[in-house]
This record gives structure tokens, C-alpha cells and sequence, in this order.
């Protein structure tokens, strides 16, 4: 009997997946943090050490290290020179903020359709939704799986529009032998605490080109120039000294925890090859990709299977897979943001003066079928071998019990 209904779970102590991050050194250092008194990054060296680690893992110029990942797409938006009247193009198909974000800076967000075997924006459809207002591009790799970089910077340079990668949730992962984030013409990274590295909130933006290195650094703090002379719009977007430290210390630890998630997205994968291709399918990397793994997105055959697709979730979940849930369940245009266009009030940015456009949020068929059969299970470097054993006997318990 399946435990959702009353029966023994497969788990008595549920799977949790939470990051790794102790280390003598790490405590280490955030004492001499706290023993020296200086937590900013103005003057301490944790946070520069960080950005210039960053750097050298992805291969690029610039970092500059910041809040967290929605500011660093705000950032590295305004950096590039997207404002009032342009349009950019991104997923509907992913977490808000890769979309909130162009928003943010007063630019109006479009959505293009997805590509079913990566989850990933769809080179052709990406294409299709270009105007004369598109500016630029919000690549997201979802899950950890890179999307189609060669094709998506043909498209850029063929318009003249500038590609952000948004690499939240894709840190380690490459796409012809390159890391994504380092592909594009700026990037940017979350580091919250589900994220491959992270110091709990967390952020950066990378990129090759100085100009926009300068405009980031300048937009993260005020736009100060001098003592109390601002020379554009910013924000306080910046990591502290304590959030630095850690983040150094977590990108150290990168190789280490990365080959803990492959051992863990491995064994799962082994166990559930048998279901494949009939109760479900997992998006895999094409054979010039590799695959980060911070989510594995399992799409279930909804037309095989008796119970909606949130109650099958829940009856894994009840098994004792604590980290199983939907993401996304909503393409972003359907949820009442878009929906309402309230925006920054007054219907900013649609609304404003200087748009020109007509955005038209109509569904987009891959995104929804998408949306409607995704199960998600979180990948976290605590999580073993075991765990994935579990999580796919869970998973075969479930999906047989309600295959029509
Ligand atoms: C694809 C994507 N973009 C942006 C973000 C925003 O990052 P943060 O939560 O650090 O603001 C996230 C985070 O969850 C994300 O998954």
C-alpha cells in the first residue's frame, strides 16, 4: 500500500537534500573575520578573493561578486544597456527572477518557447519572437543542463542583441568543452543555499568585456565614483566579507561536492533506466554537453498514469522523498504578474512611453506540456548512493501503482 494512502513508506527517515559546507578552515576564517571587524568588502579580502576565483574556474575576465542571483541578472542587465522601450527574450519555462529581472530594468520580457529534450529556449522560437526592440537575451540553463549556446550566439550576432546567461542553477557545466556562464557576453550566478555553491544568499555576474565589468561594479554599489559622487543609477547589491568567505571556500570545494552529485544522479539514473521511455522520461545531456545536475527534472506519462500529476508528487514525497517537487508548475506568463501587467505600477513597462511593442503572453505549447507532467528531485551533494536507491524504489512504487 502506497504510505500517501496509509501504507509503510519506503523511507521512516525522509531524504533531505541540504548543502555541505563546514570546514575547519571556513570557521577559520569567518573568526578572523569577526576578530578584525571588518565585514565589507571595501576593505576586507574574501569577497575579492572570491571574484578572482570565480574568474579563473570559468575561464573570463571579470567577476563581480553580489547579493544574490536576481540582483546579479538586474545588474548585469542594466550593465549591457537594457532599459526603458527594449524587449528581451528569455524562458517562461524557469524561476521568476530570470524573467522578474528585465523587468527590474524597465524592459519588457518576452517569452519563447521551449525545446522538449532539454527543457531549454528554443533556438527556432527564440528566433521567431526577434524585433527591432529586442535587446537582448536571457539564456537560462535549467537544472544544470547548458542550452544551445552555438545556435542561440549565431541568432544574437545575426540581430545584434547582446546574450546574459543566467547560470543560477548551471555552475560546472559545459557545452562543447566550454562552462557555460563563460559563453555568452556577460553572465550571471546564483549562490543560494540550493545552489552548487553557496554562502546562503549569494551572487555574481562574469563577463569578458571590461566596459561592462566597470558599469556592473559601479551599478552593485550606488554608482559612486569617489567619495559621494554618483555617475549613474545603482543599488547596494553587495556580498559581505562573512558571505565571501564562504563562497570561496564552497568553490574549493566545487570538484569534491560535483562528483558526490554525479555518483548520487548516476545511481538514479541506473535504477530507473527501466521506467524510461514508458512511465517517464529524464531530459540527458546531448553527447556535447555536461550536465551540472542541481535538479533532475523527471517528465512522467501523464496519458499512462490514473492520478494527477501533484498527487503522484505527493505520494512519492510521502515515501519519504523529501526532496521531490514541481518545478515549474506555471509557464510564467499564465501567473498573475504577467497576467495583470501591474508591473512598476501604471503598467510599467508595458505601458511606458518609450515601448513601442505589443507583448502578446499566449501559451507556447512545449512550455505548458512541460509544466503539466515535470517532477523535480533536488540534487545535493549530502545525498548518497542509498538515497537514490530509495528514491527510485519510491518512485517505481508510486508510478506502478497508478499506471492505468
Ligand atoms: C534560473 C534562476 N535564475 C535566477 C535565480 C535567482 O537567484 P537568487 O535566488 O539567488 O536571487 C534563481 C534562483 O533560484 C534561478 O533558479
Amino acid at each position: 500500500m502506497l504510505a500517501i494512502e496509509g501504507g509503510a513508506p519506503v523511507r521512516r527517515e525522509p531524504i533531505v537534500a541540504k548543502p555541505v559546507v563546514y570546514s575547519e578552515e571556513l570557521v577559520q576564517a569567518i573568526a578572523e573575520i569577526l576578530k578584525s571587524g571588518v565585514l565589507t568588502a571595501q576593505h576586507g579580502k574574501w569577497v575579492k578573493a572570491f571574484e578572482a576565483e570565480l574568474a579563473a574556474y570559468l575561464g573570463v575576465r571579470h567577476v563581480a561578486a553580489v547579493s544574490n542571483g536576481t540582483t546579479a541578472l538586474h545588474v548585469a542587465l542594466k550593465a549591457i544597456g537594457v532599459g526603458p522601450g527594449d524587449e528581451v527574450i528569455t524562458t517562461p519555462f524557469t524561476f521568476a527572477a530570470s524573467a522578474t529581472a528585465i523587468l527590474h530594468a524597465n524592459a519588457v520580457p518576452i517569452f519563447a518557447d521551449i525545446d522538449r529534450e532539454t527543457l531549454n529556449l528554443d533556438p527556432a522560437s527564440v528566433e521567431e519572437k526577434i524585433t527591432e526592440r529586442t535587446k537582448a537575451i536571457v539564456v537560462v540553463h535549467l537544472a544544470g543542463m547548458p542550452a544551445e549556446m552555438d545556435q542561440l550566439m549565431k541568432i544574437a550576432e545575426r540581430y545584434g542583441v547582446k546574450v546574459v546567461e543566467d547560470t543560477a542553477q548551471a555552475l560546472g557545466a559545459e557545452y562543447r568543452g566550454r562552462k557555460v556562464g563563460a559563453i555568452g557576453h556577460i553572465s550571471t550566478f546564483s549562490l543560494y543555499a540550493t545552489k552548487h555553491i553557496t554562502s546562503g544568499e549569494g551572487g555574481a555576474v562574469a563577463t569578458d568585456v571590461t566596459a561592462y565589468a566597470e558599469r556592473a561594479k559601479l551599478i552593485r554599489a550606488h554608482g559612486e565614483v569617489g567619495k559621494y559622487s554618483y555617475e549613474i543609477l545603482g543599488y547596494n547589491y553587495r556580498m559581505t566579507e562573512i558571505q565571501g568567505a564562504i563562497a570561496y571556500h564552497q568553490l574549493k570545494q566545487l570538484p569534491e561536492m560535483q562528483k558526490r552529485r554525479e555518483a548520487y544522479v548516476k545511481a538514479l539514473l541506473d535504477e530507473l533506466a527501466p521506467l524510461e521511455g514508458d512511465l517517464l522520461t529524464i531530459p540527458k545531456p546531448k553527447p556535447y554537453m555536461k550536465h551540472a545536475w542541481h535538479l533532475v527534472q523527471i517528465l512522467l506519462a501523464m496519458e499512462k498514469l490514473r492520478k494527477p500529476r501533484d498527487w503522484v508528487v505527493e505520494a512519492i514525497r510521502a515515501e519519504g522523498v523529501g526532496n521531490i517537487y514541481v518545478a515549474y508548475p506555471t509557464p510564467l506568463y499564465k501567473t498573475p504578474l504577467f497576467q495583470r501587467r501591474e508591473g512598476h505600477g501604471l503598467g510599467c513597462p508595458w505601458t511606458c512611453p518609450y515601448y513601442k511593442g505589443k507583448a502578446q503572453y499566449e501559451p507556447l505549447p512545449n512550455a505548458e506540456w512541460a509544466a503539466e507532467r515535470v517532477a523535480t528531485l533536488l540534487v545535493m551533494p549530502n545525498l548518497t548512493e542509498q538515497d537514490a536507491a530509495d528514491t527510485a524504489t519510491a518512485i517505481k512504487k508510486v508510478l506502478n501503482a497508478v499506471r492505468r
